[in-house]
């Protein structure tokens, strides 16, 4: 079946999933982003030329924070002509379809999409719908897919830690309901990460996750030893059907990232988090504000990490 995110040349077309994308094209992603970034500095980003006159559009049906705003810098700092539409007042409330939004949008001239939805699967819909020149990137489909945070993630672990090869992952909390952590796990095992680890309650994990090339630890005590790597995870209470927990304070007890907890991982391990964070349910204050947490440069490598997309996208035009 062909991949829907490539082009027929086999080149990148649209950003919809980790799952699927092929190593090269995501090594290449994380390459690129790095010119973009003074890593001795590590805070300013090269001003380029790479998308003048071309015109992205953030189309957001969810509420974003870190997402948003940074495909706003990263694609200013390619040079693109940037629309934020505000959903809360777009014709969407009068009744307005997905796709005939995008219609309208692309009569504006929209060049690429960066799209955030509830429901799984509005990324590859439209990406599905509109003309082979313009490009889709999914900023968070549903609990399905968030490529970019996934991706941001890996680049963050190249960083600190160098190769992935000789890597023990720990990814903590909510994954059921976790776009992110599934993202996540298919950029890990790609990129040939040997031990991606999950902990959680059950009532907090997919069935047959374990088929996705995880070990699957219920109890952090286990889960955590000699880790790499710890990525935490919020609880995803707007997708939660029914009460799956007994609280959050029962949660942090027995899921909670503590000091204590993370002296079981190595000692230069380093704690992720996605963001937005919910201190005092999945990561103690002394571990997220700690030297081992790693959790705002995440963000900083977020710009760079777009701007290699949203340019690797600009330049594969079928
Ligand atoms: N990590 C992430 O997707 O954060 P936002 O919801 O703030 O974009």
């Amino acid at each position: 079946m062909k991949n829907p995110q490539l082009n027929k040349h086999g080149e990148l077309q649209h950003l919809l999933s980790t799952e699927g994308l092929p190593v090269c094209i995501m090594r290449d992603i994380l390459d690129r982003a790095a010119t973009f970034l003074d890593e001795a500095d590590g805070r300013e980003f090269k001003k380029v030329p790479l998308l003048h006159g071309k015109s992205v559009f953030n189309v957001f049906f969810e509420n974003s924070t870190r997402t948003r705003t940074t495909f706003e810098i990263a694609a200013k700092k390619l040079s693109a002509d940037v629309v934020n539409l505000n959903i809360g007042q777009s014709s969407t409330s009068k009744g307005e379809t997905l796709l005939d939004t995008v219609d309208n949008l692309c009569a504006m001239h929209a060049d690429m999409f960066v799209v955030r939805h509830s429901s799984s699967g509005a990324a590859h819909l439209i990406a599905r719908h509109v003309a082979p020149d313009i490009h889709v990137i999914n900023a968070g489909d549903g609990r399905h897919a968030h490529p970019t945070q996934a991706l941001l993630d890996m680049y963050t672990i190249r960083h600190y830690k160098k190769e992935f090869h000789n890597l023990r992952v720990a990814i903590v909390g909510d994954i059921l309901h976790s776009r992110v952590a599934r993202s996540q796990i298919h950029a890990l095992t790609t990129l040939g990460v040997p031990e991606v680890r999950v902990i959680a309650p059950k009532t907090l994990l997919p069935s047959h996750v374990d088929k996705l090339g995880v070990q699957v630890y219920h109890d952090m005590t286990e889960g955590l030893k000699d880790v790499d790597v710890v990525m935490t995870l919020r609880l995803q209470n707007e997708r939660m059907q029914g009460a799956l927990l007994p609280s959050a304070q029962e949660f942090f007890k027995y899921y909670g990232l503590t000091q204590e907890r993370l002296a079981l991982a190595k000692p230069d391990a380093i704690v992720m988090h996605p963001g937005p964070m919910n201190r005092g349910v999945e990561i103690d204050s002394a571990v997220a504000d700690g030297p081992q947490a790693v959790i705002l440069p995440q963000v900083t490598f977020g710009i760079a990490v777009r701007m290699a997309v949203m340019s690797t996208l600009a330049g594969n035009n079928q």
